[in-house]
């Protein structure tokens, strides 16, 4: 069975997605780890950026590793690296040119081959999975998503509240209108708003829809 989490950003996929599946015992595919794994790899290559062709041929050549919550990209470990603002700033490079997003696809229908697998990204259910059996779209307002992002960071070095924001509207907005892949709710997919809900509370609810599916 394959679950998918699609979302604007900070909506807590990745979080809400991981433990899902450590309750469900299913594997679980960070497919925004990818994008910014191949950002990282970009940039390391030092690769023109606007140059789509050459990007997607370099995301079939490296070798991309996501195991036990580690990312390598040729044996490196880069779990660290693909979290810094410079590479989520960079990744429209990637995530927007349809030759690379096919390159990214294919590798993670590979990953998850006939297993059980939880996925989380923008575009599981619609583009990566579209027969997947349970797929939630997963979102909050703009404003707890900023909050949340806000207050997982250092308390040293945390921006002003309104410089997420404003971030996170770009991205979103960026998202949602690539050419391909773009951040929007498979028609078959459960809303899943949850402002007002702990993350227990998120993953407990999901874990009994996904059984009742079952
Ligand atoms: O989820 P995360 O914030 O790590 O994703 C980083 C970026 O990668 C997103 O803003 C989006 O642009 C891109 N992405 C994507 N498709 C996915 C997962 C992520 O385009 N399936």
């Amino acid at each position: 069975m394959i679950v998918t989490i699609d979302g604007p950003a900070g909506a807590g996929k990745s979080t809400v997605a991981r433990l899902l599946a450590e309750r469900l015992q299913f594997n679980f595919l960070d497919t925004g780890a990818m994008y910014r794994a191949v950002t990282w790899a970009a940039l390391e290559g030092g690769l023109d950026l606007t140059d789509g062709e050459r990007l997607s041929e370099m995301a079939t050549r490296i070798e991309l590793r996501i195991d036990a919550g580690r990312v390598s990209v040729d044996g490196v470990d880069v779990s660290e690296a693909i979290r810094t603002p410079e590479i989520t700033s960079k990744i429209k490079f990637i995530a927007d040119p349809p030759a690379v997003r096919s390159v990214l696809v294919d590798l993670q229908r590979r990953f998850v081959g006939d297993r059980n697998f939880v996925t989380e990204g923008r575009d599981q259910g619609t583009v990566a999975f579209p027969h997947a059996e349970c797929k939630v779209f997963l979102t909050a307002t703009s404003e707890t998503r900023a909050r949340r992002r806000w207050n997982q960071l250092p308390a040293e070095n945390r921006p002003q509240l309104s410089a997420i924001l404003q971030q996170q509207e770009e991205r979103d907005q960026r998202d949602r209108e690539r050419e391909v892949g773009r951040l929007v709710a498979a028609d078959d997919a459960r809303q899943f708003p949850t402002d007002g809900l702990s993350l227990e509370q998120v993953v407990d609810r999901l874990v009994e829809w996904v059984g009742e599916r079952q």
